[in-house]
C-alpha cells in the first residue's frame, strides 16, 4: 500500500503534532488563568469609590428625595446637580448651571441603566441602579444643552432626554439658590 508513511516520517508528525498541542495546551492554560486571577481580584479587591444607593427608597428617604434634585449651591461656592433616571425621562427635566464653574454631577438611577451626555461638552456618563455616578465638569457654551440618554433603556428609550441650561455665572447667583434644587422647568 503506497499510502503507509514511512515510520521515520510519522514519527516526525506525531512529535510535531505533540508540540502544538503542548503550545495550544499551555495558552488555553494561560487565558484561564488570567481570567481566573482577574475574576478573583474584582471580586476581592473592588474599585474604590464605589457608593451603592438602594434604588426602591430614592424617593423615599436620603440624597435624592424630590427636593434635593436639581442644582444646589454649595457652602463654598461649588454647584453640585443630583438627577435620576428613571424609564423614560429624567428628573429634573431642566438644569440650569453657572458657565465656567467646576459643577459635580450626582445621578442615580430608578430602575434600569441609563446615559446621559451634554451635548458640547465632554459630559458623558451612566446611571447605573444601585450606584452612584459623580463626576465634575465645566461649561462654557451658554445656552440650552440637548442632554439625551444614550444607553438603550426600553421602548421609550429614544423619547428620553433633558436639558441642561447654562447661563453666566453672574445671571447664576441672581437666581438666588438658597434653596436646594433649583430646576428651569
Ligand atoms: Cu434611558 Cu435610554
Amino acid at each position: 500500500m503506497s499510502a503507509v508513511v514511512p515510520r521515520e516520517k510519522g514519527d516526525a508528525g506525531a512529535a510535531a503534532e505533540r508540540h502544538w498541542a503542548m503550545i495550544s495546551i499551555t495558552l488555553i492554560g494561560i487565558v484561564v488563568a488570567v481570567i481566573a486571577f482577574t475574576g478573583i481580584h474584582w471580586a476581592s479587591m473592588s474599585p474604590s469609590g464605589i457608593e451603592p444607593i438602594d434604588p426602591t427608597r430614592l424617593h423615599v428617604a436620603g440624597e435624592f428625595v424630590e427636593q434635593n434634585l436639581g442644582a444646589q449651591v454649595r457652602a463654598d461656592g461649588t454647584v453640585v446637580v443630583r438627577l435620576i433616571g428613571q424609564q423614560y425621562s429624567f428628573n429634573p427635566q431642566c438644569i440650569v448651571l453657572p458657565a465656567d464653574t467646576n459643577i459635580t454631577f450626582r445621578g442615580t438611577s430608578a430602575d434600569v441603566v441609563h446615559g446621559f451626555l451634554v451635548t458640547g461638552s465632554n459630559a458623558n456618563a451612566m446611571l447605573v441602579p444601585g450606584y452612584i455616578t459623580t463626576f465634575t465638569a465645566r461649561f462654557s457654551q451658554l445656552g440650552d444643552h440637548l442632554m439625551p440618554c444614550h444607553e438603550f433603556c426600553g421602548t421609550g428609550h429614544a423619547a428620553m432626554w433633558a436639558h441642561v441650561r447654562i447661563v453666566p455665572r453672574e445671571e447664576f447667583d441672581r437666581l438666588g439658590i438658597v434653596h436646594p434644587g433649583a430646576r428651569c422647568d
